[in-house]
């Protein structure tokens, strides 16, 4: 079943209607009652229009099984943190809604719903049916649709924190979602990350341009940066960090012989979360 609270806050992608859920599909309100089937696994495709998009199936396989050996443990309790002291729910509500959006297969959505329940969105189908599947195992008041960020199918002012990590940032469909007053924590690559990674491979590795951008409509709160050294253990966890990253499509064959000749990895993860209020 779909928690009220998300319920509540879905419309429909099509005509921007109100939905309700009968335990199987979707359905709208609008004189068309538009209808979107739940997979076995929980999730609802509502970006019908993308027949593909987002992380392929081995992208996210590859991210699964790394983010699984827990190397980004601290990214996730510091997110864990900032939902803990922000995440404060809207009028007419008891608990906060949470959205993470860009979610992946819900490494750090399913730490959201420990503070209200929460939506994710990705455009990768793979992805949110691994996250549906979690959360179902889990028992999580998670709720996973395909859908893009640049068109949420959620309500005007109907979400109190939202998380956008290492994925597109659509500010102003993120401040229409938002309430007056709710929070977004963008989170990105800072200055230093993956540089021993870089150095691994290339001859003259180039540190991060770090992302300043202040979205309109809200203030920028607090910056938290995440710095760890990380030691990565066996050619299999190497390459499916190698995987997760850009670098994954844009490196020659030689500099990738370099990568796969390691046993071990080490690298400094440097991690920006930038928290922004929406303006009242
Ligand atoms: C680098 S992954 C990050 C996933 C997750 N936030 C994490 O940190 O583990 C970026 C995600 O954004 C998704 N994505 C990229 N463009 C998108 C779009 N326009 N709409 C929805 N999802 C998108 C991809 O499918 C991918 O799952
Ligand atoms: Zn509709």
């Amino acid at each position: 079943m779909i928690h009220d609270t998300i319920l509540a806050a879905l419309r429909c992608p099509k005509c921007g209607e109100a939905v309700s859920f009968d335990g199987r599909s979707l359905f709208c309100a609008g004189a068309r009652r538009h209808c979107y089937d739940a997979a076995a696994s929980g999730y609802v495709n509502l970006a019908p229009e993308h027949r593909a998009g987002g992380d392929s199936r081995e992208a996210v396989r590859a991210r699964t099984a790394f983010l699984g050996r827990g190397y980004y443990a601290p990214v996730a309790e510091a997110i864990e943190a900032l939902a803990g002291e922000y995440a404060r729910p809207g009028a007419q509500r008891e608990r906060p809604l949470l959205c993470d959006a860009g979610c992946g297969e819900g490494y750090y959505t399913g730490r959201l719903a420990k503070y209200g329940p929460v939506c994710g969105f990705d455009l990768s189908r793979a992805a949110v049916e691994a996250g549906a599947k979690a959360a179902r195992r889990e028992g999580l008041d998670a709720f996973y649709a395909v859908a893009g960020l640049y068109s949420l199918p959620l309500r005007d002012g109907s979400v109190d924190f939202m998380l956008n990590h290492f994925a597109p940032c659509a500010e102003a469909e993120f401040c229409r979602v938002l309430q007056p007053g709710g929070v977004l924590v963008v989170g990105a690559a800072g200055e230093d990350h993956l540089l021993g990674l870089k150095r691994a491979i290339y001859d003259t590795p180039v540190r991060n341009e770090v992302r300043a951008d202040l979205p309109a409509g809200m203030a920028l709160i607090e910056r938290r940066t995440v710095r760890e050294n990380i030691r990565i253990e066996g050619q299999a966890d190497i390459a499916a960090l190698f995987a997760m990253t850009p670098y994954y499509y844009r490196t020659s064959e030689a500099d990738r012989a370099k990568l796969a000749a390691l046993d071990t990895l080490e690298t400094e993860i440097e991690v920006d979360l930038t928290v922004y209020r929406r303006d009242a």
